[in-house]
């Protein structure tokens, strides 16, 4: 599918769609004939599959996935039925050192080798154990996530990742852990919620309270199958490497002021995006540099820092190029569903699936990844979160969130004539609806004139 993404100059133009991919329920049905099945879908974290017998399992439409970590050094996946009459074998997460079916009690070992069928005489020796294992799904590990695809003959994950793995790799996203994760029932489609984190063109008009802070016009680029986008400066003149990171100088006449605001404020309303290290090297700028330092220079001072902070706990920054930084952006969509913004120690990831069959509803989470000082992660479990619950989204995603079903409701007004996404700075859009076109044979984006 990688060729086909070819180079995404198409894009570039003005592009419109329509709206069937989002409110149609036979559309829904379709996917998963044609996406899910075919796609690679990360599954969970390697962390959460630490020891021989962790598993998981992982849910996705009518299709159920056992990830466990079968040796010290092998993660397999399964699908997730017994193999007598179908029972779902293995429910959430846990530790086992064989999985028991509740049915009959029938057993079979983490290899996924049925060692038990009561009186398996009465079969009469008809049971091979091929027909009795469970059925294996491709499984492999990058950045951190454990990640599976059904389709035995799928590409390797490392091809299906390009370019986005190439350029998030010197993140070293597979050091991080979760600092927090949540999840929700959502009232829209999957591919609403996952297009409202594969842009920031909304920045003004979502998050207005963002704007005293700084600046948010952007790049974005399609990658084959995947896409990203950056911070722009809109006079090309003031651009700088650190114009492009999500650690920035914010507006303001003082840099020393206004980046100690800048991320203060995302701390306590978005609570991920930034680290406790950054937020408190921030505070400290007015009292280490004299009023007037150019920005240029505090950002230095700030960067240089919070490094040196980070290290002295035992966090020893990724070694990364400014100019791979600034190429690198601040967020990925890798299709179909994962959206990684990234920085030096952190991540903010997100993840949206189809709940059931219906258009109209999906299952939201999000992931915040950091890097801590080693022996210090903290043991973290999913938190379920209704999408209005500020307390425990913060103020920033809530705005998200309630753009999302109201774009699932009014997409089906008969008076709106289809998505006329930017075309400069939402491309990631235009590209992830290209995407989805050619793996379900529908109709893609449309020269809009
Ligand atoms: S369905 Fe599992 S033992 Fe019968
Ligand atoms: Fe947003």
């Amino acid at each position: 599918m990688n060729e086909a993404a070819e180079s995404g100059e198409e894009t570039l133009k003005p592009m419109t769609f329509g709206v069937e991919p989002y409110v149609s329920a036979a559309y829904a049905r379709a996917e998963g004939e044609k996406l899910w099945p075919k796609v690679w879908q990360h599954a969970c974290r390697v962390e959460e599959v630490p020891n021989v017998g962790d598993f998981v399992t992982y849910d996705i439409l009518d299709d159920t996935i056992l990830i466990v970590r079968s040796a010290p050094d092998r993660i397999s996946a399964f699908y997730n039925v017994c193999a007598h009459r179908g029972r779902r074998l293995m429910d959430g997460c846990g530790h086992a050192t064989r999985f028991h079916c509740r049915y009959h009690a029938w057993q079979y070992d983490l290899q996924g080798e049925n060692v038990r069928v009561l009186d398996k005489e009465d079969w009469g020796g008809a049971l091979p154990p091929e027909r009795l294992r469970l059925r294996p799904v491709q499984v492999d590990t990058w950045g951190g996530w454990v990640w599976i695809n059904m389709d035995p003959g799928c590409e390797p994950l490392r091809k299906y990742l390009e370019p986005a793995a190439s350029m998030l790799d010197p993140f070293e996203l597979e050091k991080m852990r979760y600092r927090w994760r949540q999840w929700g029932y959502f009232d829209c489609n999957w591919k609403v919620a996952m297009e409202a984190f594969i842009e920031s063109y909304h920045v003004e008009g979502t998050h207005p309270q963002l704007l005293k802070y700084a600046e948010f016009y952007t790049w974005s680029r399609s990658d084959g199958l995947h896409s990203h986008h950056g911070f722009q400066e809109r006079d090309p003149g003031l651009q700088s490497s650190e114009s492009n990171t999500i650690i920035r100088a914010g507006r303001g006449t003082d840099a020393r002021i206004s980046i100690a605001e800048l991320q203060e404020e995302v701390y306590r309303t978005v609570n991920a995006s930034t680290t406790r290290t950054f937020v408190n090297a921030a505070a400290r700028l007015t009292a280490e540099l004299p009023e007037g330092t150019p920005p240029d220079k505090v950002m230095a001072h700030y960067m240089e820092s919070a490094k040196r902070d980070d290290a002295a706990r035992g966090v020893i920054w990724p070694d990364i190029t400014p100019e791979h930084y600034a190429k690198s952006g601040i967020a990925w969509n890798v299709f179909p569903n994962l959206s990684i913004a990234h920085g030096y120690t952190f991540a903010l990831c997100y993840r949206a699936r189809p709940h059931g069959h219906d258009p109209d509803k999906c299952i939201f989470e999000a992931a915040v990844l950091e890097r801590f000082p080693p022996g210090e992660e903290p043991k973290t479990e999913p938190v379920f979160a209704a999408p209005t619950d500020v307390a425990k989204w913060r103020s920033v995603l809530v705005q998200d969130f309630a753009n999302m079903s109201e774009v699932q409701r009014g997409m089906k007004s008969r008076g709106f004539p289809g998505t006329l996404p930017n075309p400069k700075q939402e491309r990631p859009v235009i590209n992830f609806q290209r995407n989805l076109a050619r793996y379900m044979g529908t109709g893609a984006p449309q020269p809009h004139v």
